[in-house]
């Protein structure tokens, strides 16, 4: 039986990640800066992902909460906000999602995103989900797990205060991480609005409860004239019909961008996985049939696994080995089954 399912372990060169070509999921484990580079030019369709977001979960990794200092201690012309390399943030301790500052944040995701430009093609498609995060002086950091559900260990930390950085401020990290991929010339197409009708209740009673993130489409800027990429827009799901429409008189069906689709605890442990009826429409409208899908975080691979089943390649990154794990047996599962075939009674959300 020819290998469908490739992992790969250890892939920081190009060599290591060059599969025999039969795969149709590759899962390589490492971190996507490094990996994104190692993409060979114009071979991906379809860049589809959720990053870790700010300030939320640590996925288990250890951060060193010193390194602000250690930014600020080495130049004393810097100031807070002057944002380090990517590359001297990991050597020094840090990970992606729990930077001191949302600015760090913003600009390390955006640099990770941007070396993978050079891998789509001028036809091709980001979508890019991600939530935002209201700012608090003592914020508290998951290890991993879903707000509200089960006992999931916890950290404190202590976030620098100032300038927009308030108590109680909702930060916009969501828009202003697009903002600053517009300034990289990327063209945004459309901001859907996930709204999750299923979010738990919060204590806070001097606002609304916060049920939806962003899911950002991004195009590549071609040098002169105006955009043209691939896109089926008969695969547009068939639209927002179960939102509630209040005093309007007639309701618009399809194709508009807000979706709602419940948000689910996860499966193999892990507290963010991507649901189906989010993405499918997102792959099939925005990858052709035999293209390429990359899904740089990809957890446990749903993306990768809607992606086979819908008969698309996929390659997936991801750096805790737990997860890369399962995210191959999905993989295996779905395009074995042909099918997907995810055991949704682990999914605890709804
Ligand atoms: C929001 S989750 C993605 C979940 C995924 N959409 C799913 O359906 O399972 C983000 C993932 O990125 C991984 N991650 C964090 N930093 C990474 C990095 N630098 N490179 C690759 N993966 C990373 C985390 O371990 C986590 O699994």
């Amino acid at each position: 039986m020819v290998a469908q399912v490739e992992e790969v372990t250890q892939s920081t060169t190009p060599e290591a990640n060059d599969g025999p070509g039969d795969a149709r999921i590759k899962v390589h484990r490492g971190d996507a800066y490094d990996l994104m580079a190692d993409l060979p030019p114009e071979s991906i369709d379809l860049l589809i992902t959720s990053p870790p977001y700010w300030g939320l979960r640590s996925y288990g990794l250890d951060h060193n909460e010193e390194i602000l200092k250690e930014w600020l201690a080495e130049d004393s012309s810097r100031v807070q906000t002057d944002v380090p390399p990517y590359e001297w943030y990991r050597k020094h301790g840090g990970v992606l999602g729990l930077e001191p500052l949302p600015e760090w944040f913003i600009g390390h995701l955006v640099e990770i995103l941007q070396r993978g430009a050079p891998a789509l093609k001028p036809s091709g498609s980001m979508w890019i989900n991600i939530g935002d995060t209201y700012f608090a002086r003592w914020s508290s950091i998951r290890h991993d797990g879903r707000q509200g559900l089960g006992d999931n260990p916890r950290s404190r930390r202590r976030t620098p205060m100032g300038g927009y950085r308030q108590e109680k401020q909702m930060l916009l990290i969501p828009a202003r991480f697009a903002i600053a991929m517009q300034d990289l010339r990327w063209i945004l197409r459309n901001d859907l609005i996930w709204h999750k009708p299923n979010v738990p209740p919060r204590p806070e009673k001097d606002r609304l409860r916060l049920t939806h993130e962003h899911f950002f489409h991004f195009v590549k800027r071609p040098k002169e004239g105006r955009a043209k990429y691939y896109y089926d827009f008969e695969e547009v799901e068939s639209g927002a019909q179960d939102v509630v429409y209040y005093d309007v008189d007639e309701a618009e069906e399809g194709a508009v961008d807000v979706v709602k689709v419940g948000a689910r605890s996860g499966s193999d442990g892990h507290s963010a996985t991507f649901p189906i009826d989010l993405i499918k429409p997102r792959i099939l409208t925005s990858c052709p049939p035999g293209g390429t899908v990359l899904d740089p975080f990809c957890g446990t691979g749903r993306s990768l696994s809607v992606a086979a089943s819908t008969g698309r390649n996929a390659i997936g990154f991801e750096l805790t080995e737990s997860f890369q794990q399962a995210a191959v047996k999905n993989a295996e599962a779905a395009i074995a089954q042909g099918q997907l075939t995810f055991d949704e009674s682990n999914e605890a959300g709804e």
